[in-house]
């Protein structure tokens, strides 16, 4: 096992385009990371870079303290699942499991062994005879798995691994995945740009942009305290609503109406800008006829009209459109397309209780937990009110629960809650 660090990566190909410029990142011993950005953002370069697939263009690259830039892939002693893993068709499960044993030119009995644990852990001790071609998506899935695992790397490294599967048994992997590492304990680097798998599986995600690195965190902090409009929207589904407002004192004029920022840590940030981009996720709305007296009081209250409503049972989402300023709407349609996302830019998508009765085409209010808001510079993106207290302490908790998981993970006689649940007021 081993910690990667990366100082000062860039990659420049051939056509002099930084693929990857200037990424420093340390990934703990031990540690779950996860990259992630839209495509082309560098992503499966700089995994590259760590294996030794590609060459480092300047920066340096460590692996468990040794700088490895001139280090062939093979003496790195790292283990690659890559999107579109390839198993020998005419090989046993046993024997895809084995080769890299094989190539090593391991003694019979010690892959035996180390096969067999390694099914075990996989779940494949009942296959281990079978052909390839006679398995499903996820038990080869596991195979690919088992080969890259039962070779005790310093590191394992995935490219997309889940992306071939159907969203059902992406689903399992994902937490067959999540449970192998901490059981394991191996230093992992995880590509995907799957909103579940980034959210779900990382101790910390890096949000890599068009080769530069935006934010590294827990998903919990890049969720709550994101540093920027790109992370803001990237992390989350449906994407946090951006609003331009005009500032009038301690008031934010939006298309959706006019409320009160009451917490003066954010009226501070704001300072003397006239206009500012706000913030709001779909959850931090609410059918203002659903909500208490006491609750209410702590935000505002706006009267808008829905567009569409969709109602899914366990919650809603309702659509506001509204009018925004040409030129910042240019630059919301400019951002939402950086995004990936198909979301219109001039609509705020909310989540109803489902319970709500709010209906299509008529006026509405609803409530706003302006407690809640996120208020970013409109000319560089920076996310003006970060909460400094409160990333500090979501990475103490985060820390905490991790070393729980491993915990319970090896010893499953732990208790799995211990000391996790402290400090998440
Ligand atoms: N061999 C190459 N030669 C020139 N440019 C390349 C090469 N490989 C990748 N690039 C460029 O480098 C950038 C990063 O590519 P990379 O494959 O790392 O993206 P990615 O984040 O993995 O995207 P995806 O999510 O689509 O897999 C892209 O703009 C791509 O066009
Ligand atoms: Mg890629």
């Amino acid at each position: 096992m081993a910690a990667i660090t990366m100082k000062n990566i860039v990659k420049r190909y051939g056509d002099g385009f930084p693929a990857v410029n200037e990424v420093s990142l340390d990934v703990r011993d031990g540690e779950f990371m996860i990259l992630v950005g839209p495509s082309g953002c560098g992503k499966s370069t700089l995994l590259r870079m760590i294996v030794g697939l590609e060459d480092i263009t300047s920066g340096e690259m460590l692996i468990g303290g040794k700088v490895v830039n001139k280090i062939a892939p093979r003496q790195r002693n790292l283990s690659m699942v890559f999107q579109n893993y390839a198993l020998y068709p005419h090989l046993t499960v046993f024997e895809n499991i084995a080769f890299p044993l094989r190539l090593a030119k391991l003694p019979n009995e010690e892959v035996k062994r180390r096969v067999t644990e390694t099914a075990e852990l996989l779940e494949l001790t009942d296959h281990l005879e079978r052909k390839p071609a006679n398995l499903s998506g996820g038990q080869r899935q596991r195979v690919a798995m088992g080969r890259a695992i039962v070779r005790q790397a310093d590191a394992f490294l995935f490219d997309e691994p889940l992306s071939n599967l159907d969203a059902k048994l992406r689903g399992q992997m994902r937490t067959e995945i999540s449970r192998l590492q901490r059981r394991l304990g191996v230093t992992t680097v995880y590509v995907t740009h799957d909103q579940t798998e980034a959210m779900t599986l990382g101790d910390r995600v890096a949000v890599l942009r068009k080769g530069l690195l935006q934010q590294v965190g827990s998903p919990r902090e890049l969720y709550e305290e994101p540093v920027n409009l790109f992370v803001a929207g990237f992390i989350g589904s449906p994407s946090m609503n951006f609003l331009p407002a005009s500032v009038d004192g301690a008031f934010l004029e939006t298309p959706l109406g006019r409320f009160e920022l009451r917490d003066e840590r954010k009226a501070a940030a704001v300072g003397a800008r006239d206009i500012v981009l706000v913030g709001i996720r779909p959850e931090h709305f609410e059918d203002a006829s659903l909500v208490g007296e006491e609750k209410k009081a702590r935000g505002s209250v706006v009267r808008t009209r829905v567009d569409v409503t969709e109602w899914l049972g366990n919650e809603q989402y309702a659509y506001v459109p509204y009018e925004a300023p040409a030129d910042v709407a240019a630059q919301l349609r400019e951002l939402s397309r950086e995004l990936d996302s198909d979301q219109l830019r001039t609509q705020a998508v909310v989540a109803l209780d489902a319970g709500s009765l709010i209906t299509p085409g008529l006026e509405a209010e609803l409530w706003i937990d302006t407690s809640r808001i996120h208020i970013f510079d409109p000319a560089t993106g920076d996310n003006l009110t970060r909460d400094e207290d409160r990333v500090a302490q979501l990475g103490r908790v985060a820390e905490q629960s991790r070393d729980a998981q491993r915990r319970a993970q090896r010893d499953p006689a732990d208790d799995p809650a211990d000391g996790a649940a402290e400090d998440t007021g």
